[in-house]
């Protein structure tokens, strides 16, 4: 399947999330963030790299002061699969030891990077470990997981855009699209 940024910008009929309708929730999300940890300077950890623009426009939006670190991970080949194992490509390079950690998702699918971060991130003695994720997948559980903060819930079918990856292009979409062809 090969489709071009080009031919999707303008296409109304896939578009799921309106990049208004995103930054309006980024800033609800910053505001409660912003009010939760007011006293604290969180560590915001972006995972790459499909959260890369929802943490540029999060972390922008916040009213606190905070440090950014990113780590980058990995579950996806270039399918539209999980392949049920995730690896880290690159680890964060701060101490979070004591420190309050923010993780930034772009969405949650089966749960398992969730479930795998949250455990890698633990064995590093931080003093408290949160999740936002811009999106959640309905039905598409398959762990127990915990994401304290999240955008919006979509139903199952394969998003691009914001972020969001086909074959690791489309990230560059200023909104969130539906896959054309895809159910
Ligand atoms: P999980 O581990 O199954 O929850 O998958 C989470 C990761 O899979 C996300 O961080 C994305 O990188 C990727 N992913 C899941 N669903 C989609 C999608 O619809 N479009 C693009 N990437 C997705
Ligand atoms: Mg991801």
């Amino acid at each position: 399947m090969s489709i071009k940024t080009n031919e999707i910008i303008d296409d109304a009929d896939h578009i799921l999330i309106t990049r208004d309708r995103i930054q309006e929730k980024v800033k609800e999300l910053a505001e409660i963030i912003s009010a939760d940890y007011r006293d604290k300077v969180p560590v915001m950890v972006c995972v790459l790299n499909g959260s890369f623009m929802f943490f540029a426009d999060l972390v922008r939006e916040l009213r606190i002061d905070c440090e950014v670190d990113f780590i980058k991970i990995s579950s996806y080949g270039d399918a539209m699969k999980s392949s049920g194992t995730v690896t880290i490509k690159k680890n964060v390079d701060c101490h979070l030891e004591g420190r309050d950690v923010i993780i930034v998702e772009d969405i949650i699918e089966s749960g398992l990077s969730v479930q795998f971060l949250r455990e890698h991130l633990q064995k590093m003695n931080p003093k408290s470990i949160r999740f936002v994720s811009l999106l959640i997948k309905q039905g598409t559980a398959e762990v127990d997981y915990e994401c304290e903060y999240y955008g919006f819930t979509i139903p199952n079918r394969f998003v691009i855009g914001y972020g969001l990856d086909y074959a690791q292009k489309l990230r560059n979409l200023p909104a969130v699209y539906l896959m054309p062809n895809s159910e």
